[in-house]
């Protein structure tokens, strides 16, 4: 097969102010009962009653749906999909990040799809989404996930985290608004932007890698390159929000083309065991991960070195390779984020159960360019806990 699929949201506004074309777009589809589902952090600093202000203005009715937590378990997601199912919703606007435009995908679709969220887990399934649900317009205000633009929601269980994923959770209209982003304090803005520079590396070095995401990924990388420390450090930087929103959005499209691999298969344990949030899970396995399955994606490791602004000129792949792993360990420091699981508190004797649950993301791990055992990933969980970066036996490589 020779092809490729490329699936993007029908519409998309993205650009400083593009807020102001929610009203457009509420009047283009049946605005007349309207379900906005939002972070409750955002209703507190104002930011919700701004962002729906023109749709109050117009005399359009909504309800409004904060019952949410971040990195919302399997719980969160039933309870809103019931209070949803009670209420003939014509339209859902989702406004938060990627946590809360999860839960208003989830809201949209399973109005019209019945049985428990449980049944259409993806590791666990027993039944297919079969109605589109209402449509959804999905309105980020982190710079991070690219939700806004996939066709999966993912939900937090006891031990790891698990997707639902059918194309109808695709956005029906995206609005990206980089001003959203304004507020979000420093370690979540390096979290966010970490989880959006792990779908640009991961995309790019894919097995199911293509032009299409190739370009987009390496263009994400050279805008998250340039100002995720500068976004992390100053927060007012305008420039620099306005960077990580494109490159955010722009690793999402990549990764939902291409697929996410290794690091996201290993960060979510992270997230079931030890509720590090999905950013903070990716950012701190990247050099562990990089370093382990280089030998593997050199030639394109070169590349994201020059993507973020490293100079390759005379190295060769394998050099520029683990110059480009140092280059992502030191980013990952300098935006203030643990470096070590031992940074998370987790111990050692973790590694076990982490790696048990890590093999079993076979969905992402197909992804990674290096077929990796419970055995290489248990190295991967151990060297992530020591700081001591591990390369995969040479032996593998032959
Ligand atoms: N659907 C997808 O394609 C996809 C991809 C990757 C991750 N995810 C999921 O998304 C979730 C994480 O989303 P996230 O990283 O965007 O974080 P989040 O939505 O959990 O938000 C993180 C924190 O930032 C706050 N916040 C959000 N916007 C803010 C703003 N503008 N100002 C101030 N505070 C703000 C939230 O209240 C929360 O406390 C996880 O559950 C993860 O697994 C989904
Ligand atoms: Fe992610």
């Amino acid at each position: 097969m020779d092809y490729v699929r490329i699936a993007p949201t029908p519409v998309t506004y993205i650009g400083w102010g593009a807020t102001e074309k929610l009203i457009d777009e509420v009047e283009r589809y049946d605005g007349n009962n309207i379900l906005v589902v939002a972070d409750p952090i955002l209703v507190s600093l104002g930011i919700t009653d701004k962002i729906v202000l023109s749709i109050r203005q117009k005399g359009y009715k909504y309800d409004l749906y904060t019952d949410l937590v971040p990195e919302p378990v399997l719980e969160t997601g039933e309870k809103l999909v019931q209070f949803t199912r009670k209420g003939n919703y014509s339209l859902v606007i989702g406004i938060g990040g990627g946590s809360a435009l999860d839960m208003a995908k989830l809201a949209a679709v399973f109005i019209h799809n019945d049985g428990d969220l449980a049944d259409y887990l993806n590791l666990t399934a027993t039944k297919k989404i079969q109605q589109k649900g209402v449509p959804k317009i999905l309105i980020p205000t982190t710079a991070g996930t690219g939700a806004e633009v996939t066709n999966i929601a993912v939900l937090a269980l006891a031990h790891t985290k698990d997707v639902i994923m059918h194309d109808y959770l695709l956005a029906d209209t995206a609005i990206v608004d980089p001003q959203l982003t304004m507020s979000v304090p420093a370690r979540v803005t390096a979290a966010t932007g970490a989880d959006a520079l792990t779908h640009a590396i991961e995309a790019f070095i894919s097995v199911n890698a293509n032009p299409v995401s190739d370009g987009l990924a390496l263009q994400a990388i050279q805008l998250i390159g340039r100002s995720l420390k500068q976004a992390v450090k100053n927060g007012n930087n305008s420039a620099a929000r306005t960077d990580m929103m494109y490159g955010s959005y722009l690793a999402g499209l990549s990764f939902f083309n291409a697929g996410v691999g290794a690091i996201h298969a290993l960060a979510y344990p992270l997230g079931g065991q030890f509720h590090i949030p999905h950013g903070e899970s990716n950012a701190v396995l990247i050099p562990y991960v990089m370093n382990y399955i280089q030998k593997s994606c050199a030639r394109k490791m070169a590349m994201i070195l020059e993507a973020l602004g490293g100079n390759i000129t005379g190295l060769s792949d394998d050099k520029a390779a683990a110059t480009c792993v140092e280059q992502l360990a030191a980013l990952i420091k300098d935006i203030g984020l643990p470096v070590t699981l031992a940074g998370f508190n987790i111990p050692a004797t973790a590694a076990t159960s982490l790696a048990e649950d890590g093999i079993k993301q076979k969905r992402l791990l197909a992804r990674c360019p290096m077929t990796l055992t419970q055995e290489n990933i248990l190295q991967i969980y151990q060297s992530a806990v020591s700081g001591v970066l591990t390369e995969a036996p040479a032996a593998m490589f032959q």
